[in-house]
């Protein structure tokens, strides 16, 4: 069986592994994370872990795991989804923690897609100020995006991820069985930023997916653990040379070079009210820095035109008929003032050169637009 272990070279350095667990290995490789991070045997582990019956397997299979390492299980049964991502939720959490006597040699484990792995991040980042976690996520997003990289947070009613902090795990396990259960909408989600992943920085990822049969693009296929593999090895890198976002080195744009396709694609997600999967956002949104990148003058038109053959080939949406550029723009300037004042897009050089477009020529945004399909 193959594991690979990539790492991450956070303050305490940690490892990602992927591959298809067994119940033997998953308890092996939970109890080494464990007891690195904790310098000895845990005791104790509070299981944070989705409502959701399709995750009742993968929840059985940790239970089994930590029941063969004689742990202690305190379980934490949150919301699935954005519905986890909620302060009177992380509240219960430090109850449940304060009831059980949770202490610094005490660990937690998070097993879902990346509304678990973000709020039990926030809920051990903040019990103590600070406790052990491992996460065990579920989607293929929270493999290749969420679980990896320390960033953790919840939602407020002003907005998404408005509270939390930076929070590296002391491992993360992604075993590909737990894809198995994913309904195929949020796999080819989750492919959206496999794709960025490929653009940004590992042309591989793109011939693999351009070489492939459909067919084969679906969960436990051999090219589904390659891609999910490369992928993390990209957020792993860019995470490690740049862990809290401060910016990159020479003209790499560092952490945010992850945004790729992002800024159009909240503004989207804000427009429609969050009905749109994130990952479908992210897709058109690639579209768009792509043209925007040609437009700017960095990009050929060949590159241009993989971004739509590759995204569409999983399935992805690669244009966006509406005529919202003027709400799209004023959600765009809602995102910048987050970030200072200045509206930011990572374009293109070429595959595997992201730059920064700083305050472009609203005449370069219309009609970047216009090419995905909109009406200015
Ligand atoms: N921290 C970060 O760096 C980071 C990065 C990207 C995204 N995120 C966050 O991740 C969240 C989105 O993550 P997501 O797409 O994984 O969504 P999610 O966590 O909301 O999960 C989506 C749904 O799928 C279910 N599910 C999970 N695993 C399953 C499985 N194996 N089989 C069947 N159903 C399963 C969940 O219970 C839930 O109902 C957002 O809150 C976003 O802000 C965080
Ligand atoms: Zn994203």
């Amino acid at each position: 069986v193959s594991l690979a272990r990539i790492p991450v070279l956070a303050e305490t350095p940690y490892e990602v592994l992927v591959g298809e667990l067994s119940q033997e290995v998953l308890a092996t490789e939970l109890g080494t994370m464990l007891s690195g991070a904790l310098g000895y045997s845990a005791t104790r582990v509070g299981l944070v872990y989705a409502k959701d019956p399709n995750l009742e397997h993968i929840v059985g299979r940790v239970r089994v795991a930590l029941g063969s390492l004689g742990l202690i299980t305190t379980e934490l049964r949150v919301p699935a989804g954005e519905a986890g991502k909620d302060a009177a939720v992380a509240a219960a959490c430090w109850e449940q923690l304060g009831k059980a006597g949770f202490t610094r040699s005490d660990a937690l484990i998070t097993v879902g897609g990346g509304a678990t792995t973000d709020l039990g991040g926030f809920v051990a980042a903040t019990w103590l100020r600070g406790i052990p976690v491992v996460h065990i996520p579920t989607t293929l997003l929270a493999m290749v995006d969420a679980a990896v990289g320390g960033k953790t947070g919840i939602n407020t009613g002003s907005g998404k991820n408005l509270v939390g902090c930076f929070y590296e795990p002391s491992g993360v396990l992604c075993d590909l069985t737990a894809l198995a259960t994913l309904p195929q909408p949020e796999f080819v989600s989750g492919l959206a930023e496999v794709i960025k992943c490929g653009f940004i920085a590992d042309p591989i990822i793109l011939q693999l997916v351009e070489q492939s049969p459909t067919q084969e693009l679906v969960a436990g296929s051999e090219v589904t653990r390659e891609l999910v593999e490369r992928s993390i090895t990209v957020k792993a890198s860019v995470v490690s040379a740049d862990l809290k976002e401060r910016g990159g080195i020479a003209d790499h744009p560092g952490r945010e070079a992850l945004n790729y396709g992002h800024t159009l694609a909240h503004a989207i997600e804000r427009v429609e009210n969050y009905q749109v999967r994130h990952g479908e956002a992210v897709s058109i949104g690639c579209v768009f820095v792509a043209e925007l990148s040609a437009l700017v003058g960095n990009l050929n038109h060949e590159t241009v035109s993989q971004h739509r053959a590759v995204l569409s080939k999983v399935g992805l949406p690669v244009s966006y008929q509406s005529q919202k550029f003027e709400p799209l723009a004023a959600a765009m300037r809602i995102d910048k003032k987050s970030r200072g004042d200045v509206l930011r897009f990572v374009v293109l050089k070429e595959v595997g050169h992201p730059v920064i477009l700083s305050n472009p020529e609203p005449s370069f945004l219309r009609a970047a637009y216009a090419a995905i399909g909109g009406q200015t």
